[in-house]
């Protein structure tokens, strides 16, 4: 599946990474001010689960921007907040201090409805089981959000998509008759298919072999490079993470270290050292 075999499509917007930047915390919100440079902002976020004895501080304070058209690894050891983070900015859990944005939108200003719809047209989630509804087909479960929005998908961004992601043959399949990197790709293809604002993916190559791996990665930072996309991607692997144009560290719910232009070798030299300094603590 060779990213560059997609059709030409036009990029999303130009603007978006002329507008990279920084932001201004105080920067007017709502429909009518300026557009946000980031397409994702957490300032201060605190995310506390439990009380009592199983009181887990899982954010401590975490303060960062996702830049529009970026592709940004987020790494750290087991149960240093990743999904959480990830959960919190996306909308699906909900916070405990500070503050979680979606380009200019505050989340927690935002009543249920309001959310979901947010959820619906600005987010796209790939979660590391996949959640593909067995009973549908590939192509139906691809376009599942955009069917329960009552919206039609545009069909030559759904082609590009489909075929980019190596689909088009498997379409009429059900998730059972399709292996994992199949069934996976599925995921990415449904999480893009609707073009939102921001693609959050937790672990998207976790269960998958290098070669599956390799191709979701590819996809991921194509449709980052090529279509404007924002991508925040969870992974464990330095390899994968050396596909991003940003990596950020956390550790025990902390935000500790980031790496621009991120190599698989650097990754892994920064790794070492977080545990060095683990050990010598
Ligand atoms: N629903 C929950 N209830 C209570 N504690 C939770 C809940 N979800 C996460 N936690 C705790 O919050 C902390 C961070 O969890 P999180 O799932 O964000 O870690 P992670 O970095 O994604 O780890 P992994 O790499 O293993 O997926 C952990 O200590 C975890 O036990
Ligand atoms: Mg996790």
């Amino acid at each position: 599946m060779p990213p560059q075999a997609a059709a030409p499509v036009p990029a999303r917007s130009s603007a978006a990474h002329s507008s990279a930047g920084p932001t201004s915390p105080t920067s007017p919100t709502g429909p009518t001010g300026p557009t946000s440079p980031a397409a994702a902002t957490a300032t201060g976020l605190c995310k506390v689960y439990g009380r009592g004895e199983t009181r887990t501080v899982a954010l401590d304070s975490v303060s960062v921007e996702f830049g529009r058209g970026q592709f940004t690894a987020i790494m750290g050891p087991s149960g240093s907040g990743k999904s959480t983070l990830m959960h919190c900015m996306a909308g699906l859990d909900s916070v405990s201090a500070g503050s979680a944005r979606i380009g200019d939108t505050e989340l927690s200003a935002l009543n249920d409805r309001q959310l979901t719809r947010l959820r619906r047209d600005s987010v796209g989630f790939v979660f590391q089981a996949f959640n593909l509804l067995p009973t549908l087909t590939a192509s139906e479960n691809i376009t599942l959000p955009m069917d329960i929005a009552g919206r039609k998908p545009d069909r030559r961004w759904l082609d590009t998509v489909v075929s980019t992601v190596g689909l088009a043959g498997r379409l009429d399949h059900r998730p059972a008759q399709l292996s994992g990197g199949q069934q996976q790709r599925v995921a990415v293809a449904r999480a893009l298919a609707s073009r939102p604002e921001i693609i959050f993916a937790d672990e998207p190559t976790g269960n998958l072999d290098s070669g599956a791996g390799a191709e979701i990665l590819a996809f991921l930072r194509y449709s980052v490079r090529e279509l404007g996309q924002t991508v925040v991607m969870v992974t464990h692997d330095p390899t994968a993470a050396g596909y991003a144009d940003r990596v950020v560290f956390l550790a025990d719910g902390r935000l500790t270290d980031e790496l621009d232009a991120p190599t698989p070798e650097g990754v892994l030299d920064r790794m070492r050292r977080f545990d060095a300094k683990a050990r010598t603590s």
